[in-house]
C-alpha cells in the first residue's frame, strides 16, 4: 500500500523530514529487547529452560508431565505494579515543570519521547500550552485544563507513542503541532492532535487521546504524572486501555527503571486521513 499525500503544497511543516511514499506492514513494527537487565529474572526463558529439563526427565520414564504443567505458563515478564519513574531531560538533568513551561509548547514540533512503564514501551511527553503563554483561543491554538494535564495551567501531557490499530510506534505516529496540516478538528477549533501516518488514524490530545479518525477505535493510553516539591516530574502509571499489542501495559518487557529520559525525534509529518 502507498499512502497518497492530500497536502503536499499545503503543509507548512511537510519539509521537516522528506522522505518518499513507503510501506509499513501489517502488524507489529516494534523493537524487541535484547539483553535482560543485570539482577532480572526472565521467568520465560527460566520456564522453558525448566519445561526442557523436565522433558528430559519425562523421556527417561520417570512420568513428571504433570510437573511440566506447572512450567508451561505464559510469559511473566514485567511489573506487578505501575512503579515511580523520575523523567530526565533530553540533556540529562531531572525534567521539572518551570523548564517544560518554558521549553515546551503546543508548537514544538520535535518529538519527545520517553519509555514508561516499560522499555521500549514509548510515550509522547507534550505541553499543550500556547507558545505566547496566553489563554488558548481560536486564533491562539493551545489547551489548558486538559483532562490528566498536569502544571500551573494543567497542560502538560504524556500519551502512548505506539498506534492503537496495529501498532506503529513513533515517530511514525507523530504529534502534529497547530499549521502542520490543513486538516483540523471542531469546526477549526483543533487544528493539533496525535497522527499516525500508517493508516490515518487521529488521536485528540486534549481529551485522553479519543479517536478522531480511525481506524483505531481505541484512544492512547495516558500517562499519569505526578511532581515532588521542587517541581521535578514522575510518571507514576497509566490510563486507558492497556498499550497495543499487551493485555496487561504491565506485562511483556522489563521495567524501564527508577528513571527515563526523554530522546528527541524528528517527527514522520504526512497529512493522511481517511476520505
Ligand atoms: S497502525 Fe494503523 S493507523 Fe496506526
Amino acid at each position: 500500500m502507498t499512502f497518497e499525500f492530500d497536502c503536499t503544497a499545503g503543509c507548512p511543516r511537510m519539509a521537516e523530514r522528506p522522505i518518499a511514499p513507503f510501506d509499513f506492514p501489517v502488524g507489529q513494527v516494534r523493537r524487541v529487547a535484547s539483553n535482560d537487565p543485570p539482577g532480572e529474572v526472565d521467568e520465560t526463558r527460566r520456564n522453558i529452560l525448566k519445561l526442557a529439563g523436565i522433558g528430559a526427565h519425562v523421556l527417561a520414564g520417570r512420568g513428571l508431565g504433570a510437573a511440566a504443567l506447572q512450567y508451561a505458563q505464559p510469559p511473566t515478564v514485567g511489573l506487578t505494579s505501575y512503579p515511580r519513574v523520575q523523567l530526565i531531560d533530553a540533556t540529562g538533568k531531572p525534567l521539572t515543570l518551570a523548564a517544560v513551561e518554558q521549553e515546551y509548547n503546543v508548537d514544538t514540533s520535535d518529538l519527545f519521547i520517553f519509555n514508561y512503564p516499560l522499555r521500549n514501551e514509548p510515550n509522547f511527553f507534550l505541553n499543550l500550552s500556547p507558545a505566547n503563554g496566553q489563554p488558548p483561543s481560536p486564533s491562539n491554538p493551545g489547551k489548558w485544563n486538559a483532562p490528566g494535564g498536569i502544571g500551573t495551567n494543567q497542560s502538560i501531557l504524556g500519551y502512548s507513542a505506539i498506534c492503537q490499530h496495529l501498532g506503529c510506534p513513533a515517530p511514525a505516529i507523530s504529534y502534529y503541532p497547530p499549521g502542520t496540516c490543513p486538516k483540523t478538528f471542531d469546526n477549526g477549533a483543533l487544528p493539533f492532535y496525535i497522527h499516525c501516518s500508517c493508516h490515518g488514524s487521529t488521536y485528540d490530545v486534549t481529551n485522553r487521546a479519543a479517536n478522531l479518525t480511525g481506524p483505531a477505535v481505541l484512544p492512547l493510553p495516558q500517562v499519569v504524572f505526578d511532581t515532588d516539591s521542587s517541581g521535578n516530574i514522575f510518571a507514576v502509571g497509566l490510563n486507558g486501555p492497556p498499550v497495543n499489542g499487551h493485555l496487561n501495559s504491565l506485562q511483556g518487557d522489563y521495567g524501564v527503571g527508577s528513571t527515563s529520559q526523554l530522546t528527541r525525534e524528528s517527527p514522520i509529518i504526512l497529512c493522511s486521513f481517511p476520505a
